[in-house]
């Protein structure tokens, strides 16, 4: 077995799984598993992850946190990637979790979580998911609004209780990325603007049934630059003084070689360092990363089904935005290449891989150079980790991928594929 010894695929080694490798007949192997046998066992297309991977990245945050702060916890944005193997895998590692739904809180409660290391976001909580919440006992409702707060309130004093909550806040600093998932400004649906947030403070500390514990920010997703973060916590720095403070998740992740985003020691230095100087120490600090924990655990396997060459060339695949949305809301790029010849990445004519959707935006990666690409070929899309599975779809009736975890050469499935019954299963008319 060799390590990545190529030069090429050498360059995708921050994007793909940690311990991915070319075996000996030329093959990805992903947490010990070669994806042409993956591909023909569970067929394409197929979620893949390193389950190691998932492992290292929960354990780096711990770790980074630990080296530089006493009273921390670290929360898996669930969003992410919400299946019940991976709340499962994460409340293993110890790590608490946040929740933007009902449906999220069940699957977390599920796979393990402890309701008290859960935390309830949302900017438009129904009653039913306020209830939800407090009847599991979940540990902490993030408010996002002056109506979240009434609604929490009835829910809380109707059981009698006093729940423990956090207040967002949009700091008016929004972090460098695609406007869909830019958060910290202050024309935004999530969070009270800097004047709302004193109000609702106010608001808060004169309840009975709220427990203010502190504040929350999350200024944005896929930051490649960690310049936001510290005037963010200035802002947030002048609310007054809380002893715990989410600082959210956001750090960006590889999803092509050229991306080098900082490492989760960088990120965990910045956001430790503005909140001990600039919050005080000896603070509660959460933080939440969804993407960083997950993205690169995984690689999409799909068949190509047809070559068509006209002004350009078109690879056409057994998926696209049912699998991946990413592409076509954000103009995401990603790397591509065929898993049985993985050393020659990087080599052959410029392609465009199409989804097999009806419409012409399912285009999953652009203008990537394709080796030779031939129906029946298994290609590997790396970085799909997060927000794939998380935001699937049925559009055209297709089946959503199963999701495959590999552990020193064993495969599991741990979502299953959807079949044709499952498509109608909800279908009562
Ligand atoms: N905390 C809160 C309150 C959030 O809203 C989010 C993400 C996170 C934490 C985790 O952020 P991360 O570490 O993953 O950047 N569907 C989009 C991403 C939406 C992010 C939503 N909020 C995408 O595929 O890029």
């Amino acid at each position: 077995m060799a390590a990545i010894q190529d030069q090429q695929l050498r360059q995708l080694t921050h994007v793909l799984p940690l311990g991915t490798r070319i075996d000996a007949s030329g093959h990805l192997e992903v947490g010990g598993c070669d994806t042409v046998e993956l591909a023909r066992e569970f067929g394409t297309p197929a979620y893949v992850y390193a389950e190691d991977d998932l492992r290292a990245r929960a354990r780096a945050y711990v770790d980074a946190m630990r080296a530089r702060h006493g009273d921390f916890d670290v929360l898996f944005a669930s969003k992410a990637f919400p299946c019940t193997a991976a709340y499962r895998l994460f409340a293993a590692e110890g790590i608490a979790c946040d929740v933007a739904s009902g449906g999220e809180l069940a699957l977390a409660l599920r796979g393990g979580f402890d309701p008290a290391r859960v935390y309830l976001h949302g900017n438009a909580k129904s009653l039913s998911e306020l209830g939800e919440a407090l009847d599991a006992g979940v540990g902490h409702v993030v408010l996002d609004s002056f109506d979240d707060i009434e609604r929490l309130e009835r829910v809380a004093r109707e059981r009698g209780a006093r729940q423990a909550v956090l207040i967002r806040v949009t700091p008016g600093v929004a972090g460098r990325t695609h406007a869909a998932i830019s958060t910290g400004q202050a024309d935004s649906k999530f969070g009270f603007g800097m004047d709302d947030a004193r109000r609702a403070i106010e608001r808060a500390r004169d309840s009975e049934h709220l427990d203010l514990q502190g504040l929350h920010m999350h200024i944005g997703s896929q930051l490649l630059s960690l310049d936001a973060y510290r005037p963010a916590i200035e802002a947030i720095a002048t609310l007054g003084d809380f002893p715990t403070y989410n600082l959210g998740g956001g750090l960006g992740v590889a999803y092509t070689a050229e991306q080098q985003p900082p490492s989760i020691e960088q990120y965990v230095e910045v956001q430790v360092n503005a909140a001990n100087e600039l919050l005080g120490r000896g603070k509660k600090l959460l933080i939440e990363p969804g993407r960083s924990l997950v993205a690169n655990a995984c690689v999409t396997l799909y068949t190509v089904e047809t070559v068509k060459r006209n002004v350009s060339t078109w690879v056409g695949v057994d998926g696209g935005m049912s699998d991946n949305l990413r592409p076509m809301l954000y103009g995401s790029a990603y790397e591509a290449f065929f898993a049985d010849r993985a050393a020659r990445v990087g080599s052959g004519e410029r392609c465009h891989v199409a989804g097999k959707h009806c419409e012409s935006g399912d285009v999953i990666v652009r203008s990537v150079p394709l080796d030779d690409p031939k129906p029946g070929d298994i290609l590997v899309t790396p970085a799909t980790g997060a927000y794939g599975h998380a935001m699937a779809n049925n559009y055209n009736g297709i089946p959503r991928p199963p999701v495959i975890f590999c552990k020193d050469g064993d495969a599991r499935v741990v979502v299953r594929r959807e079949t044709y019954e499952d498509l109608a299963a909800r279908d009562v008319g």
